[in-house]
């Protein structure tokens, strides 16, 4: 079936052209000039006049039903990629998790068995390595070659669940040299919170707000600075920094980049709108729903507005949701009297594309940094470039038409995600989702939801881009 989308202004990190697309069955078979595409015919005709015609989002950090602080992740497979196909994301990188002593394979498959058959967009997945040892570090090797898993996320935080020390960090790192990998890093000194955290729990310092108090940006920075020179010890091993929440943590990026290392980062939307004081300070329990880390940052300190500058600048790579959410009732409230036991996680796979266009709305970003930091780099850090992340012929035809004429309120009442909450309520956004394709199928579209559990296909992955 040929479809043809016409009358739009294709975005791609090149930067906006008015073009039509034409797709033949699941691929984009030409970007074409008005003029050109004129001519032709299709089975199909989506109007997108007046809209943006941009790659599918690509969220390169989820939890879909991660097992996590004694719960799990609301959101399913099934629950969490149909939420993200409403916000305009066609593919999203989950993570399979290895805990000590377990066979990382084994591990893997277990995550293929939850999600296989019930997404409505295309998955892919990193490996978490929680236990890094000789059989683990082995199992790297074999996931790239043979499972399409190219990028291990290590965790300098939660000592005593998935903690790696820096033995193990630049073990990981030296193997990750050899096999092309790309090391995720979970950046805050897990150590030095744990004894915070204790201390303020023995004060009677209790209430969510100490989830951030504890977690000091300091201790995000002296994490990233950490991990970025053991990387360089290592031998120049690509290394990835995930939710990034602090300016000082920013700034060793930045650093580390000016002299030549091959470092990148990411942050998430909580961090650009969302703060210690409004949020996770809300008065009694309330602020449990922001419980996240890295934390959210003082709206008092320079982080939001230096994150913005980040991903202007390129310091920042990628936005990614690092969407694990959790319903308030019996989940986040596990940590009522305690906010160590509030299960740490925010729902957002549904919004990012859109906050993000809220940013280009405000003269944050350009519209061909939209697309960049939210489908094309983390397309091609993570090895799905040029098949995901980019309007071009041959590429998938993962295509959102963006209404920038439209409004959209955030809210529990109109999400899909499977959450009791919205960490944004009433918050209302630039744009609307028009229509998603799915590898041209149409998944969204008018408002209504057209897909199919099912239809999402894993994808493995190459070696990224950007190793040298
Ligand atoms: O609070 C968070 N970020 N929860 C998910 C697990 C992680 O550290 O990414
Ligand atoms: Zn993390
Ligand atoms: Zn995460």
């Amino acid at each position: 079936m040929r479809t043809l989308i016409r009358g739009g202004t294709v975005v791609n990190p090149s930067g906006p052209q008015p073009a039509d697309v034409l797709i033949d069955g699941e691929t984009i078979a030409g970007v074409l000039s008005p003029e050109v595409a004129a001519e032709l015919t299709a089975d199909e005709v989506i109007d997108a006049a007046g809209c943006y015609v941009i790659p599918g989002g690509v969220d390169a950090h989820t939890h879909m039903q991660m097992p996590f602080g004694g719960t799990t992740a609301s959101d399913t497979f099934e629950t969490g990629t149909a939420a993200a196909a409403w916000g305009g994301t066609t593919t999203i990188i989950d993570f399979a998790i290895q805990t000590p002593g377990e066979v990382v394979p084994e591990c893997l498959e277990r995550w293929h068995q939850k999600a296989a058959g019930v997404c409505a967009i295309d998955y892919s997945f990193h490996m978490i390595l929680g236990g890094v040892e000789d059989e683990s570090l082995k199992a790297m090797d074999y996931l790239i070659e043979h499972e399409g898993v190219s990028s291990f996320k290590l965790f300098m935080a939660y000592p005593g669940v998935y903690y790696s020390d820096d033995g193990q960090i630049l073990r990981a790192m030296q193997q990750a040299a050899g096999n092309g990998a790309v090391i995720m890093m979970h950046a805050e000194n897990g150590i030095a919170i744990d004894v915070l955290a204790a201390q303020a729990a023995a004060r009677g310092d209790t209430a969510p707000l100490y989830h951030g108090l504890t977690r000091p940006a300091a201790l995000e920075a002296e994490a990233t600075h950490r991990a970025i020179a053991l990387a360089e010890v290592a031998g120049g091993t690509p290394l990835y920094i995930v939710h990034m929440s602090a300016s000082e943590a920013l700034a060793e990026v930045s650093a580390a980049r000016s002299r030549g290392a091959n470092v990148f980062a990411e942050t998430c939307p909580q961090y650009l709108y969302l703060t210690l004081e409004d949020q996770l300070g809300a008065p009694g329990f309330e602020g449990a729903k922001w419980v996240c880390s890295t934390p959210l940052r003082s709206k008092h300190e320079p982080h939001a507005r230096d994150l913005w500058r980040g991903l202007r600048t390129d310091d920042l790579a990628v936005v990614s949701t690092d969407h694990c959410p959790f319903c308030f009732k019996d989940q986040k409230e596990m940590g009522r009297g305690d906010f160590r036991k509030i299960p740490n996680g925010i729902g957002g796979v549904e919004h990012r594309m859109q906050l993000i266009y809220q940013g280009v709305a405000d003269g944050q970003l350009s519209l061909a940094r939209w697309v960049e930091t939210c489908a094309t780099t983390p397309a091609r850090m993570f090895g799905l470039y040029p098949r995901k992340g980019v309007i071009a012929p041959g590429s998938d035809a993962d295509v959102v038409v963006y209404d920038p004429a439209g409004a959209t309120t955030l809210s529990v009442a109109t999400h899909h995600m499977n959450m009791d909450y919205s960490g944004y309520e009433g918050r209302e956004v630039a744009g609307s989702v028009r229509t998603v394709l799915s590898r041209g199928s149409r998944v969204i579209d008018g408002g209504r939801f057209l897909g199919r559990a099912g239809h999402g296909k894993y994808q493995p992955r190459g070696l990224s881009s950007y190793l040298r």
